[in-house]
């Protein structure tokens, strides 16, 4: 131990230093306990991924490409190819050389903090938002600036410009397009045109692995169509296929793709080569578009069932979002409840979450955030009525309860 006491027996850098766990992670940890119904983890439905599928294409791969799909090697062509096509199909025309595979849509992150943001110097985030962008983009090294949601969702652009306008270092503005994480929310029309046309003073980094989740089957066109000389696009195979892929990918200018190309092979020199040749024949066949119809559908259903229970279950003065796709939903309590002090009652209740406290800077307390895709329709609605029960149990617990009314 040194003589800080902080059991390290070597000095730590201050990055390490400033590290903390992800309270997301230790959450995650608790709700996986026998006999919980888990809204918490941001996890896709296990029960869906195309299992048949991959394996054809693994198996093939070996058998077809042997020891090149075990050896280094550069990023596979038709992968870059297929990705192209993938944007193209969302109408942002792309050449295979404007692409990088990522180790998902989290190394994507990582590298663009370092492509574009100086230490000391700041960036652009939302209020609410993915912890894995505070990681990337702030730490020791970096420094935070957050914009608020807009009142009717998405994100307010005015407040954002003015941040623009006022902060000479800011080198990065982080963007979650449709159905963000945590809120559930996507960009109108003209919070989009905002965004494109800002990305003339600030680079956008256009973080959207969610977009291909759209329930009407109609993901939108992505920023980078619109502003492609100064958007970073970052996708990711997460959640419309697995997340076990680790597969994700970059969209920049041919020249800055280089760049990104060094850091990525400073952190992990190459992604898996079985995994982007399996990956390519698995795009090559066709399987994406149906597995992607049947996600979709099956997201929709469950959406529509937590909403359809909210209603009957939450208490009075809640509010949540609508998701037209995505994982998530975002509720807001009446004043008085209290997410992340109730979350181990709810915890003994059977039933988890994720207090808005984790996606936050500063507390909270009267926001959640739940996650329908890993959830039957069985248990989203004995879940939500479960959840209910013991925010109704807190509520009573208080000594003088005052805008909730009855809840039962
Ligand atoms: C907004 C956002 N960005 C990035 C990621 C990282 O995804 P990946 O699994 O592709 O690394 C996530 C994962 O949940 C996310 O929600």
């Amino acid at each position: 131990m040194n003589s800080s006491g902080d059991g390290f027996s070597m000095p730590l850098s201050r990055e390490a230093r400033a590290l903390e766990r992800s309270m997301m992670r230790d959450l995650i940890a608790l709700t996986a306990r026998p006999g919980i119904v888990s809204f918490a983890g941001g996890l896709p439905a296990p029960e869906l991924f195309p299992l048949a599928q991959w394996t054809e294409c693994l198996v093939a791969t070996l058998r077809d490409a042997g020891p090149a799909a075990l050896q280094y090697g550069p990023p596979f062509p038709p992968l870059l190819e297929a990705v192209a096509q993938l944007m193209d199909s969302r109408g942002a025309a792309v050449a295979p050389n404007q692409v990088l595979i990522t180790t998902g849509a989290q190394q994507g992150l990582h590298i663009a903090a370092r492509l574009l943001v100086d230490p000391g110097a700041a960036s652009l985030v939302d209020r609410f938002v993915f912890p894995g962008v505070r990681q990337a983009f702030g730490g020791s090294e970096r420094r935070l600036i957050e914009v608020d949601a807009a009142p009717g969702g998405g994100v307010d652009t005015n407040a954002a410009a003015e941040v623009v306008a006022s902060t000479p270092d800011l080198r990065a503005w982080v963007v979650v397009p449709d159905f963000h994480n945590p809120l559930g929310s996507r960009l109108t029309a003209a919070q989009r045109a905002a965004v494109t046309s800002l990305a003339a003073r600030v680079p956008v980094v256009e973080d959207d692995p969610y977009g291909f989740l759209d329930f009407a089957g109609q993901p939108r066109r992505p920023l980078v169509a619109d502003a492609p000389e100064r958007t970073i696009y970052l996708g990711s195979f997460s959640k419309v296929i697995a997340p076990g892929l680790r597969m994700g990918w970059v969209v920049a200018p041919a020249p800055l793709i280089e760049k990104l190309r060094v850091l990525k092979e400073s952190v992990d020199l190459e992604s898996s080569a079985l995994t982007q040749r399996a990956l390519a024949r698995f795009l090559a066949a066709g399987y994406l578009e149906p597995h992607l119809a049947m996600v979709r559908r099956a997201y929709h259903s469950r959406a529509e069932a937590m909403v359809r229970a909210l209603e009957r279950h939450f208490p009075p003065g809640s509010r949540w979002s609508t998701p037209e796709g995505g994982m998530f939903l975002w509720v807001e309590l009446p004043a008085g409840y209290d997410t992340l002090a109730h979350l181990r009652t709810a915890l003994d209740g059977g039933v988890a979450y994720v207090p808005g406290a984790a996606f936050a800077s500063a507390p909270a307390p009267t926001t959640m955030r739940l996650n329908f895709s890993n959830a039957t329709v069985e248990n989203i609605e004995s879940g939500i009525a479960r959840l209910a029960r013991s925010l109704a149990s807190a509520r009573a617990d208080q000594p003088a309860p005052t805008s909730v009314g009855s809840v039962t």
